[in-house]
């Protein structure tokens, strides 16, 4: 019996969803981290995270395969399956997104998307000033963010345990998938 490494290359992510994710990413972070919550920039950032999302659900029905939500789009079953994969030590490997972090990044786009809402809410003249909106768009911007380190923490994980580096994959658009092959 011969033990032999071998890799698999399959082609994942588009460049509409590596530009997405990076640049989603940057709107994010700066807004929470960096810019000041009273410049205009901080609504102008904010706005571009919410058609960032807008595109990305536009793209879940037209764009290609990997891309498409029916692609991944985590059902009770699927998360069922995946999870039963892994407490039985198989790997569950998934090409586009596994159903467990579809439903993180699903709940990341909704999150962005209302906090789109509730900053264009705190502009106008009927919300202006109202301090539960400030605080439940202060709370959703740290939901956000602590979804998010989640998220990262999870890519590095699942990065060990599927053997493919996960993050290199989301910036060329190629997962490597490194395993063994026995042969006789
Ligand atoms: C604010 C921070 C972040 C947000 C909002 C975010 C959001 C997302 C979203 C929406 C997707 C799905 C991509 C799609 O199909 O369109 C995704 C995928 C992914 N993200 Fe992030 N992300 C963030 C930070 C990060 C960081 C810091 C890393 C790296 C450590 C990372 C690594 C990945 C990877 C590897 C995938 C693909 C997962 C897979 O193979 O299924 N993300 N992210
Ligand atoms: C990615 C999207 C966004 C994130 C992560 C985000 C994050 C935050 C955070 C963390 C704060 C509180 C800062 C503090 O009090 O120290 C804040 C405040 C604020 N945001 Fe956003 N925001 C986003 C989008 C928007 C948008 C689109 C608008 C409006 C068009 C907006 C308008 C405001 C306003 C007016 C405040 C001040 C509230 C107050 O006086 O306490 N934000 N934002």
């Amino acid at each position: 019996m011969k033990n032999t490494a071998c890799t698999r290359t399959v082609h994942v992510w588009d460049r509409f969803i590596r530009v997405f994710h990076w640049s989603l990413v940057a709107c994010v972070l700066t807004n929470f981290f960096v810019i000041d919550d009273g410049e205009a920039l901080h609504q102008w950032v904010g706005y571009a995270a919410s058609v960032l999302v807008l595109a990305r659900i536009v793209w879940g029905f037209i764009g290609p395969r990997h891309a498409r939500f029916s692609d991944f789009f985590p059902t009770p079953a699927r998360i069922r399956n995946h999870l039963a994969d892994l407490r039985s030590g198989a790997t569950g490997l998934h090409d586009g997104h596994n159903p467990v972090g579809a439903l993180v990044m699903l709940a990341m786009l909704a999150v962005v998307l209302s906090l789109g809402l509730t900053g264009y809410m705190q502009t106008t003249d009927t919300f202006w000033g109202e301090k539960w909106l400030q605080e439940l768009h202060e709370m959703l911007a740290s939901t956000l963010v602590a979804f998010a380190g989640l998220h990262a923490a999870a890519a590095i994980v699942m990065s060990r345990i599927e053997r493919t580096n996960l993050i290199a994959a989301m910036i060329t658009g190629v997962k490597v998938r490194r395993g063994r092959t026995e042969s006789l």
